[in-house]
């Protein structure tokens, strides 16, 4: 794994962003795996000034979210949908119809799960999936569990995450206790992997992640076995990880 080391969130989001904004151009009908949450925030609105600012166009790009909660229609404040679209999407010119999102109301989530896993590979896979890492080490709502789960489909949250994600909500009842999250074999489909990490929060995770074995008890471990992966982390998230890993 690539080890990019930063001072701190604004750096992360602008290092992500230029590698995001490099696969646009270098390819402009690319499939972006994307992300929601804290941490690719910044991100985004560092793609928005490129598309501002540089000229950066999305219309041939088409992208698949990694989940979205369980029971949540698309147009509640707090859905991945809405996430989305209020700090990405609105602010570009992709084209709503090339942009992918587990349906949260899927009457039947397991058998959407594997339409969306059938969705990818007709697009062609993914060529660069952003994600971020949970406290817990999960990656997407891949929850620490006794094996890796290929498939995308219907999971249980974690308490660690219902925790985590209780800020975004009035309280911790309100967290949805599901999600749609895309299995491991789509995310280690993906041709280029750039993971951020920011903050002391993250940062025993980050080095599980790096220095521990490939354990589903931290599923972010299972980045181990991809062959292109970039780590971009900040000073705090890598407060914990052994000096001589980050040379
Ligand atoms: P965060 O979530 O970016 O809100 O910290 C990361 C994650 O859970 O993957």
């Amino acid at each position: 794994m690539k080890i990019v080391k930063v001072q701190d969130y604004e750096e992360i989001s602008k290092k992500a962003a230029s590698y995001i904004a490099a696969q646009v151009q270098l390819k402009p009908s690319c499939i972006l795996g994307l992300a929601t949450g804290s941490t690719p925030y910044g991100t985004y609105q560092e793609l928005i000034r490129y598309h501002r600012e540089e000229d950066l166009s999305f219309q041939k790009v088409r992208t698949v979210n990694l989940d979205e909660y369980y029971g949540l229609p698309a147009t509640h404040e707090q859905s991945y949908s809405h996430f989305m679209r209020e700090n990405l999407f609105r602010y570009i010119d992709i084209l709503p119809e090339n942009t992918h999102i587990p349906d949260g109301l899927a009457t039947d989530p397991n058998a959407f799960g594997r339409e969306y896993d059938e969705l990818i590979v007709s697009l062609g896979g993914i060529d660069m999936q952003l994600l971020g890492i949970g406290s817990n080490g999960h990656i997407a709502f891949n929850e620490p569990d006794n094996c890796f789960v290929a498939q995308t489909r219907l999971v249980d949250l974690n308490h660690n995450t219902i925790e985590d994600n209780a800020r975004f909500f009035e309280s911790a009842e309100e967290v949805p206790r599901q999600a749609i999250s895309m299995g491991m074999k789509s995310i280690l489909g993906a041709k280029r992997i750039l993971i951020l990490a920011s903050g002391k929060g993250k940062a025993d995770a980050v080095k599980g992640m790096l220095e521990g074995s490939v354990d589903p008890m931290l599923p972010a471990s299972i980045l181990q076995l991809h062959q292109n992966v970039t780590l971009i982390a900040d000073l705090a998230a890598l407060s914990q990880t052994t000096e001589s890993v980050l040379r």
